[in-house]
């Protein structure tokens, strides 16, 4: 006696459904990664800096939050809104393309804060305050911004008087510039406009990427590094502020370029962050943050060129490391960095 043809239908989806639920449930938990139980303590935080406009001046703060797409400010820092990492970008009217200090190194005078639950005050030398009221995609316009390796982003337009105040600072004209501000509520795709990247760093992917980052939520250096960087270059004072990174850590027992290695790292007790590529270096790095000055010998990218050249697809040398975030939360200046590296099975 055989079943008839609807019941053995609906047996086999039934039995085809189970397998492809519970194998993929297997799947995906083989591939995620695990995080590791073994981690020893390196150093502190040192430094924590945010900056609100991509290649701007920085944030210099005690405490943020650190979220999938960067560190924020906290609320007890700031109560009417939160400054986050990155959030604002200048671009050109016409072709749509960031703008940064590599080219008007004026940029990096720019001063971001909060003026009242919904305006950021801008300020610059010479220039009058100017207060920009947070746009929404509802009543503003969505520009997408060209960005390396020719991918685009998504920036709200922050209006006619931001992009004159921007325009007339940065290259002395009326027009021509634009700041877009970026709402945090897309992620960025880099399959396509990345994939050579994406196939050197296996573990770096979408969920890596900032808002107006070069590429990933959050970067960190090793103080020790710019130290013995600064030897090389012979009595210089480089600072760690010429490198842009979100953390500096600092420890007695760190050893330059220590940081290349940490697979993991956590810090204080909850946030992990995952090394997903090493951190190249342009010639952004050539110019002071305080003065606006570039280097008359290129350094210290030069020096960088001679023992730091890295072998990926970016060519440029290498300093610190670009990280995904793990797991959210907060960290304080003086909180303990743990690492970890990935453990062999
Ligand atoms: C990357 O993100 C895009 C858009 O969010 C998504 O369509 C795509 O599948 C993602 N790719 C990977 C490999 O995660
Ligand atoms: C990526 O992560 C895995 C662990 O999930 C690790 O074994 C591997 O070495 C990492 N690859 C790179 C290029 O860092």
């Amino acid at each position: 006696m055989g079943l008839s043809s609807v019941t053995q239908t609906v047996l086999v989806t039934t039995v085809v459904t189970a397998v492809t639920v519970v194998g993929a449930f297997i799947y995906k938990k083989w591939k995620q990664v695990k995080i590791p139980s073994n981690w020893e303590r390196v150093g502190s935080v040192k430094k924590l800096h945010l900056y609100p406009l991509k290649s701007g001046h920085r944030v210099e703060l005690q405490r943020a939050e650190v979220t999938e797409v960067g560190i924020k400010q906290t609320q007890d820092d700031e109560k009417a809104f939160q400054l986050r990492d990155r959030v604002l970008v200048v671009y050109g009217a016409k072709d749509n393309e960031f703008r940064t200090a590599r080219t008007y190194p004026k940029m990096v005078f720019i001063d971001v804060s909060v003026h009242d639950e919904n305006h950021f005050a801008i300020d610059a030398p010479t220039m009058r305050t100017l207060y920009v009221k947070i746009p929404s995609r509802d009543d503003s316009k969505v520009a997408n911004v060209k960005w390396w390796q020719d991918e685009r982003i998504q920036a709200i337009d922050c209006g006619d008087e931001a992009a004159s105040w921007f325009s007339r600072y940065i290259i002395e004209r009326d027009s021509g510039l634009r700041l877009g501000y970026n709402d945090a509520s897309q992620r960025r795709d880099i399959t396509k406009t990345h994939a050579k990247l994406l196939n050197y760093y296996k573990n770096l992917s979408n969920k890596s990427i900032g808002l107006f980052t070069d590429l990933t939520s959050v970067s960190l250096v090793n103080q020790h590094s710019v130290n013995d960087l600064n030897k090389r270059v012979g009595n210089s004072d480089i600072t760690v502020e010429q490198f842009r990174h979100n953390i500096v850590v600092d420890g007695p027992d760190l050893q330059p370029y220590d940081e290349d290695t940490w697979d993991w790292i956590k810090i204080g007790d909850n946030v992990i962050l995952r090394n997903v590529k090493d951190c190249t270096r342009c010639i952004l790095t050539t110019i002071d943050p305080e003065n606006g000055i570039r280097h008359p010998d290129r350094e210290p990218l030069k020096t960088l060129e001679q023992y730091r050249k890295h072998s990926g697809p970016e060519k440029s040398p290498r300093l610190g490391n670009n990280l995904e975030v793990t797991r959210t939360g907060f960290i304080s200046i003086g909180d303990p960095v743990y690492i970890a590296r990935y453990e062999t099975k």
